[in-house]
């Protein structure tokens, strides 16, 4: 990449990516030993009075595939705000194991401590090559100047091409990842993402804007990060909540509403009720 491509890549951006380091190794204080990962107790959040988390209680467990659904407004993405740091609620307590309390760390040391958070519109550098955006995200700590121009080790190499298999984009790794469809620059995203080896991987509607062959891919690619990952997943697509969903948890008004498997969240009268004339 020349310079001047490079100036224009980092002036294009929308928003900071992410720098933290690489791949680290699970955070000395992570401590899993008795069951969940993540916990959300009594959490309560107001924008202008208004309760957009009102008393949330949420678990879940190591290695588990979690689904979280519920309607508009909800407070699906503001508690992923909460959980990623970007949010301070008013109440509450968000512990990331039994020992890191989630709410006296800072976005950066939370990514640092194993909590990767993928948006809504996939953010990739779309002037790179795919294999270089998931480069960089394995050197993002050494800046973005450093990481291209640095040498990848065979380790290294290896773990970038262990990411493209696992995203599907093998064939694609020298393209430029602008020329990406929508789903395939969703889950290059994922993969840059994976390159941090994160312990517990958030997802807000991974497959909104997806072709159905695609959404089924996006299906496999979570279903597998299942055990080695924990992994909290938002979506509105019920048909592809249903195909990956172990338990879902319907939020509604900033609380739960239901919790358990699709056919009994689906099942439940009060969801049914939420959802009137739509899928349940
Ligand atoms: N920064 C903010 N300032 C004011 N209100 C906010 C803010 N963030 C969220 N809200 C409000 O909080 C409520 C919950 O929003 P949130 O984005 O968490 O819902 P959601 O469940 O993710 O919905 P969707 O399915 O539409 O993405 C909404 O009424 C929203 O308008
Ligand atoms: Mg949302």
């Amino acid at each position: 990449m020349k310079p001047l491509e490079l100036l224009q890549e980092l002036r294009r951006r929308d928003r900071v990516f992410p720098f933290i380091d690489e791949a680290p190794p699970p955070h000395p204080r992570l401590d899993t030993r008795h069951g969940p990962i993540l916990y959300v107790e009594g959490i309560t959040k107001s924008f202008d009075g208004f309760k957009a988390l009102d008393d949330l209680t949420l678990y879940v467990g190591d290695g588990e595939l979690r689904c979280l659904i519920g309607p508009n407004g909800a407070g699906k993405t503001t508690l992923m705000d909460v959980i990623t740091g970007k949010t301070q609620p008013d109440t509450g307590h968000a512990w990331f194991g039994q020992r890191l309390n989630l709410l006296r760390m800072n976005e950066h040391d939370i990514a640092q401590a194993g909590i990767g958070r993928k948006f809504q519109k996939p953010t990739v550098y779309e002037n790179l090559t795919v294999h270089e955006n998931l480069e960089l995200a394995m050197h993002a700590h050494r800046g973005l100047m450093t990481s291209l121009f640095w040498r990848l080790d065979g380790e290294q190499r290896d773990r970038v091409d262990e990411i493209l298999e696992l995203i599907g984009l093998k064939e694609e790794g020298h393209r430029a990842a602008g020329l990406l469809s929508h789903g395939q620059k969703q889950w290059l995203e994922v993969g840059s993402l994976l390159m941090q080896n994160p312990r517990l991987l958030l997802v807000d509607e991974p497959v909104a804007g997806m072709t159905p062959a695609e959404t089924e891919a996006t299906a496999e690619l979570l279903v597998s990060l299942a055990g080695k990952h924990s992994v909290v997943v938002v979506e509105h697509d019920m048909e592809f909540v249903r195909s990956i969903a172990r338990t879902v948890t319907v939020l509604h008004q900033g609380s739960v509403l239901a919790e358990g498997t699709m056919d009994q969240v689906q099942n439940d009268p009060k969801v049914r009720e939420v959802y009137l004339g739509e899928e349940a």
